[in-house]
């Protein structure tokens, strides 16, 4: 990991910064983002577009991590996004996203979410149903709106990620068969306040082949041919997320190769392109710092290290199974001999653990550790489970850093909670 080095005394550094230095300040657990390798990636994946001579726009999407700083520095390289809430919608109209390099996608939009939408006007609707299709038309009708649609695809393929992120499977609950798109597009383009410009699809995420992706991208070429064959206009294709990165010992898929699918299956078609990527662009940018609660030995198998971060931290672990990197803040830590650990926080289930028998040097109570690649669906996915305030983030940008998120104080998980009156008065 090219940012990362260790110095002999500061320990840890993120670019220039030590991460001790934010960790005194900050306390942990601390999210940490390098804003310079979020520009270096949005740079590698326009400029592998630009090299296949594709024209394509790059809508963040905003659910890997929505902080207003990472909005901002993305927003600044030129990036537009891809949101899928109303509350995503206003995060990036807040960070200064104009609403036009907005595309809205998701299977469920709420009448007021559509409302906003139009309201903003934002660049596309990803829409994802038949139903969805008549419900815009006559909302954006009703407001005197013209709403830019795109179909989305479930093209009924097999993306080969972790079950819970495929999402292009028939059996899947996102898009619309591709059986009916030719019909309904037909319909769309004849109701009022709709005006379909092309066509969506996303297959899943950590995708680290280009085979799914050429599959959808074909399947999408041959519904434009039929498509143009009936008389309909097909002007943009959007052409969805699931870029894979490494975190271990994956591939990963390069920029270069997802330009190389799309140039090969849709090149010739004569359309502008939309990618909607997420963790490629934000993962590797991202950590959480832990510090080592307690040691526990055990009789027989590999020690526990308990942490101060945990699954209501960063959940992936728990839920997917993912495998993150972890390192020590400290030179001397690290120097030491390996030996097998499970990393683990101190919520009261079994599924709250980092790392089982990972090789490890000997932690110690006060040590730190970082957590590597959570960059995307890291601090987003966090929850308040167990009481714990939602943690601190911090960013930092060439040599300087700075607090981005102050941690939340306690008595803010229970401020929005009233106890009615009749509890109140009641003696205890
Ligand atoms: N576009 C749509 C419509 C999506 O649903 C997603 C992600 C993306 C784009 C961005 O995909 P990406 O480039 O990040 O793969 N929480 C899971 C990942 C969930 C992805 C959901 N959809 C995880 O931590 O692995």
């Amino acid at each position: 990991r090219p940012h990362l080095s260790m110095h002999a005394v500061s320990g840890l550094l993120l670019g220039d910064v030590p991460l001790n230095a934010i960790a005194d300040t900050l306390g942990t657990p601390c999210w940490v983002t390098g804003a310079d390798i979020l520009r270096s990636r949005y740079r590698e994946l326009t400029g592998a577009m630009a090299e296949a001579g594709l024209p394509v726009s790059v809508h963040y999407a905003v659910k890997a991590n929505d902080h207003l700083a990472v909005l901002r520095v993305l927003g600044a390289e030129g990036a537009g996004a891809d949101v899928v809430s109303g509350g995503e919608l206003r995060r990036a109209v807040q960070a200064g996203i104009a609403p036009e390099a907005i595309v809205f996608s998701g299977v469920g939009k709420s009448e007021d979410e559509l409302r906003l939408a139009l309201a903003l006007g934002v660049g596309q609707i990803n829409v994802e149903s038949a139903e969805e299709i008549v419900r815009l038309s006559s909302i954006a009708a009703g407001m005197d709106r013209i709403a830019h649609i795109a179909l989305r695809v479930n093209p009924d393929i097999e993306a080969g990620a972790h079950d819970k992120i495929s999402t292009g499977r028939l059996g899947d609950k996102f898009g619309i068969d591709h059986r009916d798109i030719l019909a309904l597009y037909a319909q769309a383009a004849g109701l009022p306040g709709l005006r379909p410009v092309g066509l969506a699809v996303h297959i899943g995420s950590q995708i680290d082949r280009a085979a799914p992706f050429r599959a959808a991208y074909r399947r999408l070429a041959s519904l434009v041919d039929a498509l143009r064959a009936a008389g309909g206009q097909v002007g943009t294709i959007d052409c969805g997320g699931g870029l894979g990165v490494r975190y271990r010992d994956e591939n990963g898929l390069s920029p270069r190769a997802l330009a190389g699918a799309i140039r090969a299956e849709l090149g010739d078609l004569g359309v502008r392109f939309a990618i909607e990527p997420g963790r490629w662009l934000v993962a590797p940018a991202g950590l959480l710092l832990a510090s080592v609660l307690t040691v526990k030995r055990q009789r027989d198998g590999a020690p526990f290290v308990v942490l101060d971060a945990a699954m209501n931290d960063l959940l992936r672990p728990s839920l997917y199974g993912a495998w993150h990197g972890i390192l020590p803040l400290s030179a001397a830590v690290a120097a030491g001999p390996l030996s097998p650990a499970h990393v683990v926080g101190p919520v009261c289930e079994t599924g709250d653990s980092f790392a089982r028998d990972r090789m490890l040097p000997e932690l110690r109570p006060g040590d730190r550790v970082a957590i590597l690649d959570t960059g995307a669906y890291g601090a987003v996915m966090s929850s308040t489970y167990n009481a714990r305030p939602l943690a601190a983030q911090a960013l930092i940008d060439g040599g300087r850093w700075a607090c981005i998120r102050a941690r939340q104080p306690v008595e803010a998980l229970w401020r929005d909670e009233t106890v009615p009156d009749w509890l109140q008065r009641a003696d205890l």
